[in-house]
Parts: structure tokens; sequence; C-alpha cells
């Protein structure tokens, strides 16, 4: 079936509305900040935008509650440092509106465990450990519920959230087929450069927080000499052979599409430029350092008055909750559940 067909028309017409979320796992590295919330900033002037730190999504692997805790706030203040302005779009915490956890379970009512199971991210992070988690593999269900909610058009996310965005149209295509037109099925917004930034020890995989690879991920908050140090250092190859070919040589290619990223320049303009790997890197320090340098200055000025970010958080839920709880009621009705006091 078309995946749009029987989606409702969008309830905001005419405004956009974007949704996207963060996990407070730790310190943002370039791989986010490029990947995704550089593109939040961006998009939170032309569309009606909500941005959520997804503290139940941390809630999948083991962790800590005081560094749970400490981590959501940390990210929330990485969020604002990283241009999102709460007077122009909503950021808020999912544990603050409830109506997130509610919507899952009519959701993960409507998922298959086949279908879940068969999510790359399960996988990847179910291997090989003794016991697995239930909200480790229903994790997907929560991250469409966020998403629906708030009648989402677009989820700009990096291309490792492709799949999940995938079953969240599913998901919201079956649902109104079963149930009559509830949800809008969303379209993911994945970035042409910086979708994907590579660690720069293990350039076959993903820069991630979760993974311990300190000198192959950069941080948001890193000092230039620390940038400087991590850049020099990474894994590139034998060859000296100055093309982009991230299958061939993909410690390389990240380096160029990092340079890409972070200024307006091509790759084939990049390629077509340095004589050797030596003199890209130190672009690469260059031009990440740039980058980064108002998001640190913001974060400076902001990590002073955590009770200010308390507050407009709170704001930031009480306006996702407005819109979310008018979602779930359309949901409730839909599926079937008797309304609170009517007969
Ligand atoms: P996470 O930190 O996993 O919650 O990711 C937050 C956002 O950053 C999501 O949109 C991810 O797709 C994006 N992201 C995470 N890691 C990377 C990466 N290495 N490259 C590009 N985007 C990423
Ligand atoms: N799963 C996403 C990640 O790891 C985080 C997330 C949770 C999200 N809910 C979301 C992203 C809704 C976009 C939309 O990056």
């Amino acid at each position: 079936m078309d995946a749009q067909w029987r989606a409702p028309p969008s309830y905001h017409w005419p405004m956009t509305r974007v949704f996207s979320g963060i996990q407070p796992s730790g310190a943002l590295h370039v791989g986010n900040y490029l990947g995704a919330l550089r593109q939040w900033a961006v998009d939170q002037h032309d569309a009606d935008c909500f941005y959520c730190v997804v503290d139940l999504h941390g809630l999948t692997t083991d962790h800590e509650p005081a560094e749970l805790r400490r981590r959501t706030l940390e990210t929330a203040i990485g969020l604002l440092a990283s241009g999102l302005d709460p007077d122009v779009c909503t950021i808020f915490v999912q544990s603050h509106v409830h109506e997130h956890s509610e919507l899952a379970w009519l959701l993960e009512c409507t998922a298959t465990i086949g279908e879940l199971r068969r999510m790359t991210q399960f996988k990847d992070k179910s291997a090989g450990l003794e016991s697995v988690r239930a909200g480790l593999m229903t994790y997907p269900v929560l991250m469409a519920a966020d998403i629906v909610l708030y009648d989402t058009d677009r989820v700009p996310v990096g291309d490792d959230q492709r799949q999940h965005i995938e079953l969240t149209r599913d998901l919201a295509v079956r649902f109104n087929s079963r149930y009559g037109a509830t949800f809008v099925v969303p379209e993911p917004s994945i970035p042409t450069v910086g979708a994907r930034v590579m660690d720069l020890q293990h350039p076959e995989r993903k820069m991630s927080k979760s993974v311990d690879s300190p000198l192959g991920t950069v941080n948001v908050l890193d000092s230039p000499d620390e940038i400087a140090q991590k850049v020099r250092k990474a894994v590139t190859d034998t060859s000296a052979k100055m093309a982009y070919d991230p299958d061939a040589q993909p410690g390389l290619a990240n380096l160029i599409e990092l340079l890409a990223a972070s200024t307006s320049r091509t790759i084939d303009d990049i390629v077509a430029t340095y004589p050797n790997y030596g003199s890209l890197k130190a672009d690469v320090v260059e031009a990440l350092t740039e980058v980064l340098r108002p998001v640190k200055a913001r974060h400076e000025e902001l990590r002073g008055d955590p009770s200010a970010i308390a507050q407009l958080l709170e704001k930031g839920a009480a306006k996702a909750s407005s819109v979310a709880s008018v979602t779930l009621r359309r949901a409730q009705q839909a599926i079937g559940l008797l309304p609170p006091g009517v007969i």
C-alpha cells in the first residue's frame, strides 16, 4: 500500500511540523552536530519545530540514575548551545510529556515482534548480551510515538535513523488503515554531507557517544588542541592516493566529508586541492575548530544557569503536551478505548 494512502492531512497546515530527538547519552560529538543539530537550528526558522531530549530511550541500556539526570540537563544545554532558540522552537524532555509512553503502548500493539527484531540497531546493540531488555527491542516504537504525536511532516536525523523512520511510517499507515485516519505519515530528512560521520580511529563504524573511543570521537566541547590531536592521529591508509572512496579509503573519505560538511566546499573541490593527507588534516582541524567555536562559546554562557534551563524545559513540555494530548485522544478514540466519564 502506498505509505501516504489514508494518511490524514497535516493538522497544523500550512506550517510544516518538524520533530526530532536526541539521547541523553553523553557529550555531543561532531556527528550529532553536523548530522543533525545544525540542521535543526536552520529548520526552526522555516517550520514549527519540536526538539526532545529522549531520556526514556536512555533507559534501554545500562545507566546510572544520577548520571542520566545530569546528562539529560547537559544535553538540553547542548541543544541550546547548538543554536536552538526556545522562543522560536519547542525544546523539552520526553519524560515530562506523559503522552509519549501512553501512545507507545498503543503502537506496541500495532507493531510485530518480527519487524522489531529486524531493526539493525537492535541487532547491533543486543548482539552478545546475555540478557536483553524488552525496551531495547521496543525502542523504535517509542520513537514512532514521539514522532506521530506531533503530526510531524519531517524528521531531520542522521543516516543511522533511516530504518527507524521507515518503521514509523509503516506503523502510522497500519494504524490509519486499521482504525481510520489518525496519524500524519512523516518523511525523513537526511543531510547530503555529514549524515554519517565515522569514528576517526575506526572509520568503518559511525562516531558514537555510546562507544568508548576517546581518540576517535571529536566532542563539540573539545579544545582546539584536542581537535588537532585527534584529527592528526586519525587513521587513513598507506596508498597516499587523494581520492574520495568510502569503501577502499574510509578514513580519508571521512576526513574529506568532515571538511565538506564544516565548510561550503564540495567533495570534488577538496579532492582536487590537497597534495597529501597532512595538508588535508590541517584544514580539517581549522574547519572543525571554526564550526564549533560559537557552540562552545554559547555553552560556556548557558551552563552557569541551570535553573533557567529547567524553567524553559518546563515551558517546552507544557507546549508539547498541548499538542500531544490532542493526538493521543484521537488515537485512543480510534483504537476503541472508552473515554472516562462518557457512556
Ligand atoms: P543520538 O546521539 O544517537 O541520539 O543521535 C542524535 C542525532 O545525531 C540523530 O539524528 C542521529 O542520527 C545523529 N547522529 C548520531 N551519530 C551520528 C554520526 N556519527 N554521524 C551523523 N549523524 C549522527
Ligand atoms: N533514536 C534516535 C537516536 O538514537 C533518538 C530519537 C528518539 C529520535 N526519538 C526520536 C530521533 C524521534 C528522531 C525522532 O538518534
